[in-house]
């Protein structure tokens, strides 16, 4: 019992220190994780998708370092890949069998766990500001289809043209698909969700994802991104996540909650660890870094059994920016106060080490 108290005054007091070196703040993104083909990147694709992911981590970094709260900087760097036509949400969202697009998104803040969420929308430009508009100025969490654009008319949306979201290359993705009978996962090769997470100075945490689902969903099908819980959970006391990948089976693991919720008992724990005596050992900020990227590869692994692929990123009152995926790639960028700021595309490009500290 005099070891169990003393382990947890020194994992307390480690843990003081290591928010005095922990980064005053922290952002990751994502642009979608997907079977990517190196060989299929041409040098001039490369730079388009980097310079649109630098272009949003940027927007929401300097939010963060500005002293500007978690929720604003997701936003903002949700909204410039909402306005890329690169990725699978707002302008270039993919088809659906009936040849339009349709939009989710969801939205949440660490402080005290309010969500907004809006599903199936076809004329919201940024459906992230719609989702966060559920949010602030609804009593409900989740709005779909025409009443959710009711909504939207109500408080100020303008109406944007469906042509707007439509781009050739997601068009003649849906044609090949019906020509020669192809699944979803045939046409998109990756996902192209997109999303954000941050910390910001005052500690609080946020997280959202927006998507155009997948290619030629039917049946008012809706997946797990405007789902809190499955792709979207923030708690300020156990992190921020934002998933990508093949809906169904994120919904079914319930990844971001499940993530937030194993990170919580761990941190409940003071992320107490044993020696082979049994007698606790307080640990070092690199042993959290890796305990946060084990929960994360962990859950993404039960996704994997069930027969799912795709990614998650996630943050945490640390300050950890973490990336797990099971495809081959992910769109995806970090960066901290710290100095971290890399965007990167297949796995393992990652420069940065995921501890605060370093
Ligand atoms: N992860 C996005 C979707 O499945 O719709």
């Amino acid at each position: 019992m005099k070891n169990l108290i003393a382990a947890v005054a020194l994992a307390l007091m480690s843990h003081a220190a290591m928010a005095e070196d922990a980064p005053k703040w922290s952002l990751a993104i994502h642009g979608g994780a997907g079977t990517l083909d190196p060989k299929a990147m041409t040098p001039e694709k490369r730079a388009a998708y980097e310079a649109d992911l630098q272009a949003a981590l940027d927007a929401g970094s300097k939010i963060l370092a500005d002293g500007g709260d978690a929720m604003d900087a997701i936003k903002a760097a949700i909204i410039i890949m909402e306005d890329s036509p690169l990725f699978n949400a707002g302008k270039g969202a993919v088809f659906t069998w009936d040849g339009t697009n349709e939009l989710d998104a969801s939205i949440m803040d660490g402080r005290d766990r309010s969500a907004g969420a809006v599903a199936g929308v076809k004329t919201v430009k940024n459906p992230i500001l719609l989702a966060d508009t559920v949010r602030t100025q609804s009593e409900h969490v989740m709005l779909m289809g025409a009443g959710a654009e009711a909504f939207a008319l109500e408080k100020g949306f303008a109406v944007t043209p469906p042509e707007y979201f439509a781009t050739p290359a997601r068009r003649e993705a849906l044609e090949r698909m019906k020509a020669k009978k192809l699944s979803a996962l045939d046409v998109d090769h990756k996902f192209g969700t997109v999303g954000a997470v941050a910390l910001d100075m005052k500690g609080n945490l946020a997280a959202g994802t927006s998507t155009g689902g997948m290619t030629g969903k039917r049946w008012g099908r809706v997946g797990d991104a405007p789902v809190i819980g499955a792709g979207t959970y923030a708690d300020n006391r156990a992190c921020a996540v934002s998933a990508t990948g093949w809906g169904e089976y994120f919904l079914r693991v319930g990844v971001a909650h499940e993530i937030c919720a194993r990170l919580r008992a761990a941190r409940a724990m003071n992320w107490l660890s044993f020696d082979n005596k049994g007698a606790p050992i307080a640990p070092e900020a690199e042993d959290i870094a890796q305990t946060v990227q084990d929960v994360a590869d962990a859950v993404m692994y039960d996704v994997a059994e069930l027969g799912g692929d795709g990614g998650v990123i996630l943050v945490t009152p640390e300050g950890h920016a973490i990336f797990s995926f099971n495809t081959t790639g992910m769109y995806r960028g970090r960066a901290t106060s710290a100095g971290v700021n890399e965007v990167a595309i297949f796995g393992g490009e990652e420069k940065a080490s995921a501890t605060p500290d370093h």
